[in-house]
């Protein structure tokens, strides 16, 4: 088989990638490793930047959006058992969007099966080969039988766990990183959500988050040591322990009732550069990871393949290689603001273990009662939080 763009992986970055392809004229097929059912099981997160929101538009994926999702024209932050509310629609005049990251992914592969950009799902040892070269391919096994497609150039989009990345050779890769010493224990229940708004909620006690899907679904996390094991945590416990962490008010509001699902998740920062290597391109969560805190995670995987799509059309259309050469540094540009903004959202609202005294607490403190003083300050945050542009000058 022959094509223009091999994607590996078929998340939210590769079918993204897919479709922006397929809308400039570009032929492209999507190898995944799993099968569709699993890719549109996953449950992640459920903020949409007023960017992303805009590219799907445009994409002409929004119907669905329009519908179902909830435009929040605020969050709150709870500390000191009081609540602030920053609002996004005052400050900056754009929204977000609560639409949950599998709902993204439905439409996304919805519009696949409409508009026939191949995706081979269980897809297994995925390869790619000389990417140094002009003419690279990739190799999987399908059935038990080996295939392989030859193309002009391969996208990563195959995750934190992918294939892609380990391509690059080690001289040539650079990694960032920060680990952070807790993780998310969080819960999907059938209940209405304690509030209209999401609460980002720094307590003594460590982090919680209040988010949501709809009216009847909502989505808790309390922040948890690593080695926490679900089994530890029956749900009155994780309700008992996120009340606890809710200022009073908010408690008394708090509707419990079964999990339908809940699981553990490690915060980690995390960067590769260069994201091109000869013509291999990575984007998404092959590239960099953040921590849920501010949300960005897909927003990221989203505005890195706007940039990518733009790159390799006008590479394939008129045999530029402007967009192709500067791709990695306008995409890590945007990438290291989200990184920052995520990094110090983690690190305003936990509470780190092993802290030897209270400074760390009382920089926080003043960080949170600085964003409750300053107008200027909650900008910069509702800037943020609503997506930074996808083309700052620079
Ligand atoms: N071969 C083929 N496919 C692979 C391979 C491989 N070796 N390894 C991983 N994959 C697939 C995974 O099964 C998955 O479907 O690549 C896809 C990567 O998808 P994501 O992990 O969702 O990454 P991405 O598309 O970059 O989306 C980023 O997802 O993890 C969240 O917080 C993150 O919201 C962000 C978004
Ligand atoms: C979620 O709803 O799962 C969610 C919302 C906001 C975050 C992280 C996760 O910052």
């Amino acid at each position: 088989m022959r094509t223009q763009v091999v994607i590996v992986g078929a998340g939210p970055a590769g079918l993204m990638l897919g479709r922006l392809l397929q809308q400039a004229g570009i032929d492209a097929v999507i190898v995944e490793r799993r099968s569709g059912d699993h890719v549109l099981s996953r449950i992640r997160a459920g903020v949409l930047e007023h960017g992303t929101a805009e590219v799907l538009r445009d994409l002409g994926l929004g119907a669905r959006m329009e519908r179902e999702g909830f435009v929040h024209d605020g969050v709150n932050l709870a500390f000191l058992g009081r609540r602030l509310h920053v609002d996004f629609a005052d400050l900056v005049g754009r929204p977000v969007i609560i639409y949950g990251q599998t709902e993204v992914q439905h439409d996304l592969y919805d519009a696949m099966d409409d508009r026939d950009v191949p995706v081979v799902d269980e897809a297994l040892d995925v390869t790619p080969h000389d990417v140094e070269t002009t003419a690279p391919y990739v190799t999987y096994t399908r059935d038990g039988e080996e295939r392989r497609v030859d193309c002009e150039w391969i996208a990563g989009c195959d995750g934190y766990h992918g294939v892609s990345r380990s391509v690059i050779p080690t001289d040539v890769l650079r990694t960032h990183e920060r680990v952070y010493p807790f993780g998310w224990l969080g819960i999907l229940s059938e209940t209405p959500p304690v509030d209209d708004e999401l609460i980002y909620a720094n307590s003594e006690r460590g982090f919680a988050l209040c988010s949501m899907r709809h009216k009847m679904l909502s989505r808790y996390y309390v922040q948890c040591p690593l080695d926490t094991d679900t089994d530890d945590w029956p749900d009155d416990r994780f309700w008992e322990e996120l009340r606890a962490r809710l200022p009073d008010d908010v408690a008394a509001e708090l509707v419990t009732g079964p999990s339908i699902e809940k699981s553990i998740t490690p915060l980690r920062s995390f960067v590769a550069e260069p994201l091109r290597h000869g013509r291999l391109l990575l984007a998404g969560d092959a590239a960099h990871i953040v921590p849920p805190t501010g949300a960005k995670g897909l927003n990221l995987a989203v505005s890195d393949v706007v940039y990518l799509a733009d790159a390799l059309a006008d590479h394939l259309s008129g045999g530029s290689t402007t967009g192709v050469d500067q791709y990695s540094e306008s995409a890590l540009l945007r990438v290291w603001k989200a990184v920052r903004f995520s990094w110090w959202m983690t690190t305003m609202m936990h509470r780190f273990p092993n802290a030897s005294d209270d400074f760390d607490r009382k920089l926080q403190e003043a960080e949170l009662t600085y964003l409750e003083s300053s107008e200027h300050a909650r900008r910069a945050f509702a800037e943020n939080y609503t997506g930074l542009p996808f083309n700052p000058p620079s």
